[in-house]
């Protein structure tokens, strides 16, 4: 199943007011590779996957998605294959209820009005928010934004999951479901995230970004247990790992 690979070689990529956001980024994801993307703020995560569904266009390098490399041509293509949960849902959500952008999507391949029906149905069920399905996206809460936006992508099934940020706002109750519901989906993910502990639950393998750079591509457990490589990266290793607060037990002496 090669349309599910994602390969990224020697990507970089300054904004247009002179910002070099990526300064040459290359890796390889195979097909139900589940994969977080972690760094401090500015890093260069989101801009990264943005260039995974053509939302920018590379100064330098390449982007393949399967066999096919993403370009202007390619893009309707690669957007039916690659699913983007954005950082920001106002980035996502412009139509006036929230079924209508759950539909949007799945309208837009043609799909028959039941099929998208159903799929607007299912979607929402899923993120648990189909109690929103007649508001207007601008009225709701962050954490519901994001489970919203959640439900357009899930709507569209794409083989690629991206999300930037899945968690940013939600309640536990709500993170925890949607762990829980990434768990459940097979294909590959690439999962930019401050959630460390949400790294650990999903992800197998971890990149570090930093300042436009990758500075490691390994094995999460691993990661997550290299303190010097996690502090010069302005991250803490997850908090499951931190040991306990009160007795102290588990916790690294300093
Ligand atoms: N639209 C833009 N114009 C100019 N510079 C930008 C723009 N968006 C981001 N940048 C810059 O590009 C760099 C990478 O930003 P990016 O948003 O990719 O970081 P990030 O790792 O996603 O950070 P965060 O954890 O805060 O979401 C930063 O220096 C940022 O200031
Ligand atoms: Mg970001």
């Amino acid at each position: 199943m090669s349309h599910h690979i994602v390969e990224v070689r020697d990507l970089a990529y300054r904004y247009p007011d002179g910002t070099s956001a990526l300064r040459g980024i290359s890796f390889r994801i195979t097909h139900g590779e589940s994969v977080a993307v972690v760094g401090s703020n500015g890093a260069g995560k989101s801009t990264l996957l943005l260039h995974l569904t053509g939302a920018l266009k590379p100064a330098s390098g390449e982007i393949r998605i399967g066999d096919f490399p993403v370009t202007a041509k390619t893009l309707p293509m690669i957007r039916r294959t690659v699913g983007m949960v954005f950082q920001d849902p106002d980035d996502q959500l412009f139509m006036p209820t929230v079924t209508d952008d759950v539909a949007f999507g799945p309208l837009n391949l043609g799909l028959p009005e039941e099929e998208v029906r159903s799929r607007v149905r299912e979607a929402l069920a899923i993120v648990g928010a189909g109690h929103l399905k007649d508001r207007p996206p601008y009225r709701l809460s962050q954490g519901e934004k994001r489970a919203v936006s959640i439900a357009t992508v899930l709507a569209m099934s794409p083989d690629i999951l991206v999300m930037d940020e899945p968690t940013a706002n939600m309640d536990p109750t709500a993170r925890r479901q949607v762990i829980e519901l990434l768990k459940t989906f097979e294909h590959t993910k690439i999962i930019a995230t401050h959630d460390l502990d949400l790294a650990m639950d999903l992800c197998r393998r971890t990149l570090i970004i930093h300042e436009g750079r990758m500075v490691a591509d390994g094995a999460t457990l691993e990661i997550m247990q290299d303190e010097a490589l996690l502090k010069q990266n302005r991250l803490e290793k997850p908090l499951r790992m931190q040991g306990c607060p009160v007795c102290g037990f588990g916790r690294p002496k300093n």
